[in-house]
């Protein structure tokens, strides 16, 4: 009876590259952003106590950059602090450049009492592999004063004939499962076979053929060891029933973009199997530069400062006529200014679809760090910028709570009420957003209790968030609402919008 449990999250064949596959279905150049993607989930929602990669980080071994990327997807597994397992696979570099990134393969890797055996084997016609007698020897010294559980981990899948449907395997499989059974395994996981397979047990020993990630619907394994074994299969695409689009994406307009482009924003959409997106971005940042947004009056002065000017603006709407963007995905967020105006030069309001509202700034939200927040004054600004957003024409009230978080005050659950009164007074959704902000529950209980539709935005300032909406299905879900979650959503694009 083992007494510890160990997680480990399971990524197989990102086939990383600067440019797309031969293979279509591999979105090779979207290798970091899909990596980006499992690592957020794992760091907000999983917290797996290990993460093992199956080899195949890279699509093309010889290409000149092949280094690079693996230094690229090496520093996203390292915002994880976590033990992090790197097995290399056939279209991995050769070993010197593969160990100058990662370090030399570890025999074995001991976490909550599993030991995690490392095999780097030996690559045979049809793509098949072989065990050495030298690594078959590594796997009983695993076992050797070891009473803990055992798993051979390999780029090529392991398993006794007829067990997974793989057709690539181990020339002598025979020799290395008897090998597994005499020292008692508890498990082999491998990855190379891109649809993945398993799990499949067989005389005590579980296979399992880790799927690629880099395929469509782009999923990863959490495997956890206890006193069995069990395998949960996560998919970064939405469930296929759920028809939501993203409503709130940044381009590469905002200031604050980290890396966002309209072109590779429609294919992760596609990807993610979104309805749609669309692209909102900041109406100061388009109205002024990034040094008269940064002074401390662009808030206070909204339309009115003389440092606004058209060139961004236009900018903006010249580069989604470049990439053929659909009017039903132009859209705007925009703030309400300290006289209580919208901060939406009129001439852009009728090239776009959506306008979502946000409060960024308040005048008590603005004072010098030494002097102390006055949070009733604090709050009823919040809620007095709040109203007019609802009252001026948008759509959807963009992170309505994040203000809280911002200026690291807790956020009043006694402002939740009041605050979805106002948007179903005026007709507006409530948005969820994770962008550096965690929704409080009660806000989305009160927005169902109040039939005030939800609207999915990712906020994205980075392509990694678009359509990322684990978090957002599980907070619906949280609740306790589990109906047909599309009854709940707001209804994008809204009728008569094309
Ligand atoms: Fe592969
Ligand atoms: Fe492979
Ligand atoms: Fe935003």
């Amino acid at each position: 009876m083992s007494t510890s449990v160990c997680r480990a999250a399971v990524i197989s064949d990102i086939h990383y590259d600067a440019t797309p596959s031969s293979v279509a279905s591999r979105k090779s150049e979207y290798g970091a952003i899909l990596l980006r993607k499992v690592v957020y989930r794992l760091a907000t929602q999983i917290q797996p106590d290990v993460v093992i990669v199956l080899g195949d980080l890279v699509d093309k071994p010889a290409a000149p950059d092949a280094e690079e990327k693996l230094r690229e997807l090496k520093s996203i597994l390292d915002m994880l602090k976590l033990p992090v397992i790197v097995i290399p696979g056939n279209h991995d570099p050769d070993r010197a450049v593969f160990n100058r990134v990662f370090g030399p393969l570890p025999d074995y890797v001991d976490v909550n009492g599993t030991r995690f055996v490392c095999f780097d084997d030996e690559e045979r016609p049809g793509y098949n592999a072989h065990r050495s007698a030298a690594d078959i020897a590594r796997m009983h010294a695993a076992r050797s004063g070891f009473d803990g559980r055992l798993v051979a981990l390999s780029h090529v899948p392991l398993f006794p004939a007829g067990a997974l449907p793989s057709p690539y395997h181990f020339i002598n499989d025979a020799e290395v499962v008897a090998a597994l059974e005499m020292d008692r395994y508890t498990a082999a996981i491998g990855g190379h076979h891109h649809p993945g397979s398993g799990p499949s047990e067989v005389r005590g020993v579980t296979y399992v053929g880790a799927p690629a990630v880099c395929e469509s619907p782009f999923p990863f394994l959490l495997a956890t060891f206890g006193d069995d074994v069990s395998i949960a299969r996560h998919e970064l695409k939405l469930p296929s029933t759920l028809s939501v689009w993203d409503t709130h994406v940044h381009t590469q307009f905002a200031y604050c973009s980290e890396n966002m482009d309209v072109r590779r924003t429609l294919d992760i959409a596609g990807m993610m199997g979104l309805a749609g997106v669309c692209f909102t971005e900041h109406s100061l940042h388009l109205y002024l530069d990034k040094k008269a947004l940064s002074s401390r009056d662009a808030y206070a002065r909204g339309l009115e400062n003389p440092l606004c000017t058209r060139t961004r603006a236009e900018g903006y709407f010249e580069l989604l006529d470049r990439e053929q963007v659909a009017l039903s995905s132009r859209g705007l967020e925009t703030d309400i200014d300290f006289n209580g105006k919208l901060i939406l030069d009129s001439r852009d309001r009728t090239r776009v679809s959506l306008l979502i509202g946000s409060v960024h700034e308040i005048p008590e939200g603005m004072k010098p760090r030494t002097e102390p927040v006055d949070t009733a004054r604090f709050i009823d600004e919040f809620m007095a910028t709040s109203k007019k957003l609802c009252e001026s024409g948008i759509q959807i009230l963009a992170h309505p709570l994040r203000m809280f978080d911002r200026k690291h005050l807790p956020i009043p659950e006694s402002v939740i009420p009041g605050l979805v009164d106002m948007m179903k007074t005026n007709g507006v959704a409530a948005e969820i957003n994770f962008h550096t902000h965690n929704p409080p529950v009660s806000y989305v209980r009160e927005c169902i209790r109040q039939s005030v539709p939800l609207a999915f935005g990712s906020d994205a300032h980075n392509l990694y968030e678009v359509g990322e909406f684990s978090r957002h299905i599980a907070v619906v879900r949280e609740v306790g609402y589990e109906g047909n979650m599309e009854k709940v959503l707001y209804r994008f694009p809204d009728a008569g919008v094309v």
